[in-house]
């Protein structure tokens, strides 16, 4: 098989509404990216039952993360945009996976640990094996670059060990060792009501997220309720570190506006938050809005994102096939 060189994939779940977390730790970084790399982008509904999903609304959340891909700008023509399970060499891979990684890899993994909690006994098991079906969602593609964001670090460090013990427990080189690409300043966006907490689609608040389908005015108004502390923004980037409400909202104004951070905590040192909250609203209703409007117009055009998840199957498909059959091969199942 001829090497590939610069492909990407990556994964969104449709396990609820997109968020600012997504957009700029992941969806807007895959925008800029499509021009340099061949990229697939999967919606991943296999990683999103790991804990439960409503039947009714999870075709209508895979939808929606197709059409949010398109509305922020990635192009359905030359990039494949599918979903996870309408390609099931991502489960049967995972299989194999299973029989690859070791126990004590997974112990580390720090996600389930957070999402577990007390629970750890009455989680499913997917929820714990839920890092081996990501390694297979980037290696049956021999994908070689990853966008994402730092919560998923630890998750591709597991996907290269993986890789790397099947080469070499196979004696092959089939497997490339993917490279994360965790890029700009908001590779952690934290919530709006606790600088300390990720911005997620489980928060309970509605207040901790801004939306891709918020409104402008819901979206002015998150920002002017963000939690902040007493004192006005900080003089240097140093002095920011160390207050996380106030580096957080500088970094997603920084992010949203292509601008250094250094530069945008130097136009406001020692301004009021009142202010620059008012900036920061309206900078972020204008960039998002013009999605969240594209995103609803997609929504409503059905059989147009039904033509563009039934190609990407297609797509995906003629590439997954080869790979999974050769894997078969190398591992001596019988074939006829
Ligand atoms: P998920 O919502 O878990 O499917 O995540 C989809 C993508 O968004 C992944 O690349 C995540 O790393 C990224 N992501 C999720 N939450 C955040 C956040 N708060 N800040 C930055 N990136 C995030
Ligand atoms: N686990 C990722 C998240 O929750 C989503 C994901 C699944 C993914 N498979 C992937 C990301 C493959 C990158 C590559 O954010």
């Amino acid at each position: 098989m001829e090497k590939i060189t610069k492909r990407i994939l990556s994964g969104v779940q449709p396990s609820g509404d997109l968020h600012l977390g997504n957009y700029l730790g992941a969806i807007k970084n895959f925008v800029s990216l499509q021009k340099e790399f061949e990229c697939f982008f999967c919606v991943v509904d296999l990683h999103a039952i790991t804990v439960w999903q409503d039947p009714k609304m999870l075709k209508q959340k895979t939808r929606e993360v197709i059409a949010a891909f398109i509305a922020s700008g990635i192009d359905p023509e030359t990039n494949t945009l599918f979903v996870q399970s309408q390609v099931p060499q991502h489960a049967q891979l995972t299989w194999i996976f299973n029989c690859v990684a070791r126990m004590g890899w997974l112990n580390r993994m720090t996600q389930f640990k957070d999402k577990a909690g007390k629970n750890s006994e009455n989680v499913s098991v997917g929820l714990f094996s839920y890092p081996i079906l990501m390694a297979a969602d980037i290696l049956i593609y021999l994908a070689t670059h990853v966008p994402v964001g730092e919560d998923q670090k630890q998750h591709l460090e597991l996907t290269r060990n993986i890789a790397q013990k099947f080469n070499t427990d196979f004696k092959t080189d089939i497997f490339p060792i993917p490279e994360p690409l965790i890029l700009g300043a908001a590779t952690r966006v934290m919530s709006l009501r606790d600088g300390l907490k990720k911005m997620s689609k489980s928060d309970p608040s509605n207040y901790s997220r801004i939306m891709l389908s918020d409104t402008e005015d819901e979206i002015v108004k998150k920002i002017k309720k963000a939690k902040t502390d007493p004192l006005p923004l900080p003089v240097n980037l140093e002095e920011a570190k160390k207050r996380p409400e106030a580096i957080n909202l500088l970094t997603i104004y920084a992010t949203l506006y292509d601008e250094d951070l250094e530069k945008v905590v130097a136009d406001y040192a020692g301004k009021e938050f009142s202010q620059f909250k008012r900036d920061l609203g309206d900078l972020a209703s204008s960039k998002l809005s013009p999605i969240s409007l594209e995103m609803n117009r997609l929504m409503k055009d059905e059989k147009y994102l039904d033509s563009i998840i039934s190609d990407g199957k297609r797509r995906a498909s003629s590439v997954a096939e080869p790979v999974l059959a050769e894997i078969y091969e190398i591992i001596g199942f019988y074939r006829d």
